[in-house]
């Protein structure tokens, strides 16, 4: 019978979308700023640096251009600058592998909906970058989580085979790997990508940190693995090596030309990416190579400063991450997510606090990260050691510390 008088509801789809970790402080955040409060921004990696000089004179001179419907698949400026950077990055691809993207979020999106029917599989190590599980849900794909043997570190190949199933579309990822800076070796990745070929899988690989890389090497591409064509998928982005995140630009990168016709044909729904953003990635993507070396060179310093910092603090234990700008570390409290909360809402030092992000909502498998939290390396290093000893006040005095 139908309803009537009733409001009518969202969808159920929508419904199950998880709440985000990152965000959903921000209304306490938002409450400590109004009591004068100033608030340490670590849960968000919004980075702080400047993008290339280019990107500012390319929005300068876009601004006279008017405001068109450009090409679904990224103008052909803004395909040929991918395929430039790609070559400079020691990776071979043609214009026909390039779909242009709003960020790598919608990158991923697209690759899920191009590869994936309700009800399929796709196995992702844990924990994982948050939106995954909202972007699955969205699609009706489930998330399948694998944890790595010492919880932090590259997943197993074996650990992979054995939650493969019929159901199973593809393996997703992420290295340098957000939230831990876990960058996959050489022979771990390929492993994983041989599990991919064997089972016919897809391999999505979020590259969107690729060089962001601290002992100076890069960490392995699935545009690189021979064999694995038809099965890679990158995804990628301008938002974190090129400091340009509100540009939203990334890409879709693959070999399979089922894959890129699939995605091109699911960007033309959204018609087009803006102009002006487009001309300004092209400018950010043709930085010189010293650009992005001094950005690694950056987050090193503050990786030092920050895990030198914290390894002082009693009962803190942070795990070096070896690349991305997030430094995971596991605190002598009851519940992250409520100590995150009560910074915010009953701590302060002179005048200031941290907001982070707790490390439970990168899990899917319930009763994880839940005495962990992860930190953006967005600030000055000066700002890092303030936060450190913010923290290591908080914890002095915290009412659920534990041993
Ligand atoms: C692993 C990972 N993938 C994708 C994204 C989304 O990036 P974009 O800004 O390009 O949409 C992020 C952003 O933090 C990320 O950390």
């Amino acid at each position: 019978m139908v309803e009537r008088g009733v409001m009518p509801t969202v969808s159920r789809r929508v419904q199950a979308i998880p709440p985000s970790p990152i965000r959903g402080l921000v209304p306490l955040a938002e409450a400590a700023k109004a009591r004068g409060i100033r608030v340490i921004h670590l849960n968000i990696g919004q980075p702080d640096l400047p993008p290339p000089p280019g990107v500012s004179a390319a929005i300068a001179a876009a601004a006279s251009q008017r405001p068109i419907y450009t090409p679904s698949r990224g103008i052909p400026e803004l395909i040929a600058a991918w395929v430039r950077y790609y070559q400079r990055v020691g990776l071979s691809i043609s214009l026909e592998d390039v779909v242009v993207t709003g960020g790598a979020s919608e990158a991923l999106s697209l690759a899920i909906l191009a590869t994936t029917d309700p009800g399929d599989h796709v196995l992702v190590p844990e924990p994982f970058y948050a939106p995954y599980l909202g972007i699955f849900t969205a699609a009706g794909v489930e998330l399948i989580p694998v944890s790595s043997p010492d919880s932090y570190g590259p997943v197993s190949p074996e650990a992979i085979r054995d939650r493969i199933s019929p159901r199973t579309r593809g393996i997703l990822l992420c290295s340098p790997s957000n939230p831990t800076g876990t960058v996959y070796d050489d022979v771990t990745f390929q492993a994983l990508a041989n599990l991919a070929i064997e089972y016919n899988l897809f391999f999505y690989s979020d590259e969107t940190y690729r060089e962001l890389v601290f002992s100076g090497a890069r960490a392995p591409s699935a545009l690189e693995l021979p064999g694995l064509e038809s099965h890679a998928i990158v995804i990628d982005s301008i938002s974190k090596r090129f400091n340009a995140c509100g540009l939203r630009i990334g890409a879709l990168i693959s070999r399979n030309h089922h894959v890129t016709a699939a995605a091109a044909s699911l960007a033309e729904l959204r018609l087009s990416l803006p102009l002006v953003a487009q001309l300004a990635a092209v400018a950010a993507l043709d930085a010189p190579e010293t650009y992005v070396a001094e950005v690694i060179t950056t987050y090193r310093r503050r990786r030092d400063t920050m895990l030198a910092a914290l390894q002082q603090i009693p009962g803190v234990r942070p795990i070096p991450p070896a690349g991305a700008l997030y430094l995971v570390a596991e605190l002598p409290v009851d519940d992250a997510e409520r100590f995150a909360a009560w910074l915010l809402t009953d701590f302060a030092l002179a005048g200031e606090t941290l907001m982070v992000a707790p490390l439970s909502g990168f899990y899917a498998t319930p009763g994880c990260g839940h005495q962990a939290i992860r930190l953006a390396l967005v600030q000055p290093e000066s700002v890092l050691e303030r936060a450190a000893s913010l923290l290591a006040t908080a914890l002095e005095i915290y009412p659920g510390r534990r041993a």
